[in-house]
């Protein structure tokens, strides 16, 4: 390996160019060139296949900075299209004339099925990242679990399901216990709840707080620490009396109520309360956003407005609860200390894969309680169903008790490694040092784009 090429793909996350980051420090040691790839997948469309060279004379580029959210060289929903034969020869061709001799990319389970196609012709290694914490198996034979069935409104006539596996659960046999950028999404989420649980105490208010995650409960699962009273996932179907019975217990006795919800959490027939339209992004996901909004409705019918003109409460249910989405905030800004160091761990780990020979893998951060947090190398195939698709992560049913609404004690043993030490004293301290600097006022905001743009190169002018 003389120069590799990297690229972040998918929505972006807090520790993107931290992981870019551990990539440069270890080709730098390993005297190895990284060009860094313009918007993803995307470049690679353009025959000019824009890129940075992000280590000249092997020394980092200074606009890269770890502790910086958001990613230097861009992201994209864009992927490859496997069937498009054509296309593939284009961009391999493109990529052989820069002298690539493989491919970082770093994105989540979308990236890495977008990345299949080009593994057939180059080397290629994934670096996981994605706040939804949905990219990685429960167990490690989970992907065969995987099975088809008939469906005549899907327009390929089915769809996968995943039926409840005998398998024993056991946190130290996670694969890819836990995925950048997810540690800095859940400080947000729960930082949120904390914030408007005191407009929903004073107010005497209930408050739905809906989170991202998309399918996967791990970060309702995570807000947690935020002390909601009750947090629903999508991988339990919502059993709305059972959800108003503890609201009106809770409500009684403390006169407020947060609730947490998963964008993707689903009615009993199994329906996503949050699909607002069957459009799915380029990467084939339904657009969520309207799960909040819906519980809502569904409260305000059960309880109705006498409940709360009984206790002079509120007027009505409608006025009485109110939702909020965290939203984009979720996703942006600093990365907090555990996932800058774990995300340059993997970025380095990835490129020690590529050097190793190693194709169609990816670079994976293990849990072992008498260990801690290690890096590994793991096959990509084995993420792959029996028709070589990969599926986003669920959280494991057993993190989570239905009854009281929150996590487990195994959810609990969960977290902890994660989260007892995931903030650094230089997180809190940035905070004080940056937020309020009188330079704020007067300057402009500068973006990363605009230096970086600087330094963009293409195919056939290097
Ligand atoms: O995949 C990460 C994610 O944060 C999801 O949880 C969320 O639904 C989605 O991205 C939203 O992204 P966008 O609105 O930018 O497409």
């Amino acid at each position: 390996m003389k120069r590799i090429g990297i690229l972040t793909a998918g929505g972006d996350t807090p520790a993107l160019n931290a992981t870019i980051h551990g990539a440069v420090v270890r080709a730098n040691q390993l005297k190895i060139e990284l060009y860094g790839f313009i918007k993803g997948f995307n470049s690679f469309f353009n025959p000019e296949v824009p890129h940075v060279h992000l280590n000249p004379l092997f020394q980092s580029i200074p606009e890269l900075d770890p502790t910086k959210g958001g990613t230097l060289i861009g992201s994209s929903r864009d992927y490859v299209d496997p069937n498009r034969k054509d296309e593939l020869d284009e961009i391999t061709d493109r990529l052989k004339k820069l002298g690539i001799d493989g491919i970082i990319a770093i994105g989540g389970d979308g990236t890495l099925n977008g990345l299949q196609p080009l593994a057939e012709r180059l080397p290629t290694v994934l670096a996981p990242k994605t706040i939804d914490n949905d990219l990685g198996l429960n167990y490690p034979n989970e992907a065969d679990e995987w099975v088809r069935v008939n469906d005549a409104s899907a327009s390929c006539g089915y769809r996968y399901t995943h039926t409840a596996s005998d398998a024993a659960f056991d946190l130290d046999q996670i694969v890819n216990y836990v995925t950048p950028g997810y540690a800095t999404a859940v400080m947000v989420t729960a930082q949120g709840v904390e914030r408007v649980r005191t407009t929903a105490e004073s107010h005497r208010r209930i408050a739905i707080i809906e989170v991202m995650g998309r399918q996967s409960g791990y970060i309702a699962l995570g807000t947690a620490y935020g002390q909601p009273d009750i947090i629903l996932v999508p991988e339990y179907p919502l059993d709305i009396q059972r959800v108003v019975e503890r609201v009106r217990y809770l409500y009684d006795l403390q006169k407020n109520v947060l609730i947490v919800c998963g964008e993707g959490i689903v009615d009993a027939e199994g329906r996503e309360l949050g699909a607002v339209s069957s459009s799915t992004d380029p990467a084939g996901n339904v657009a969520l956003s309207g799960a909040a909004d819906a519980l809502r409705t569904k409260l305000v019918e059960t309880l109705g407005d006498r409940y709360f003109q009984r206790y002079r409460r509120g007027r009505t249910a409608e006025e009485a609860i109110f939702t909020r989405k965290v939203g984009h905030t979720q996703r942006g800004g600093r990365p907090i200390l555990f996932d800058r160091f774990y995300a340059a761990e993997l970025g380095s780990k990835a490129v020690e894969l590529l050097v190793e020979g190693r194709n169609n893998a990816v670079a994976v951060l293990q849990y072992q309680s008498e260990k801690g947090f290690h890096v590994e190398g793991y096959d990509a195939n084995r993420f792959r169903d029996r028709w070589g698709l990969i599926h986003a992560r669920y959280m494991h049913p057993a993190l989570y008790d239905p009854k009281l609404m929150k996590p487990s004690k195994m959810g609990i043993d969960y977290l902890l490694p994660i989260f007892t030490d995931a903030i650094g004293s230089d997180d809190a301290e940035h905070l004080r040092q940056t937020l309020f600097d009188a330079g704020n006022l007067a300057q402009p905001y500068h973006s990363i784009n605009t230096d970086v743009q600087k330094r963009i190169r293409y195919l056939h002018s290097t």
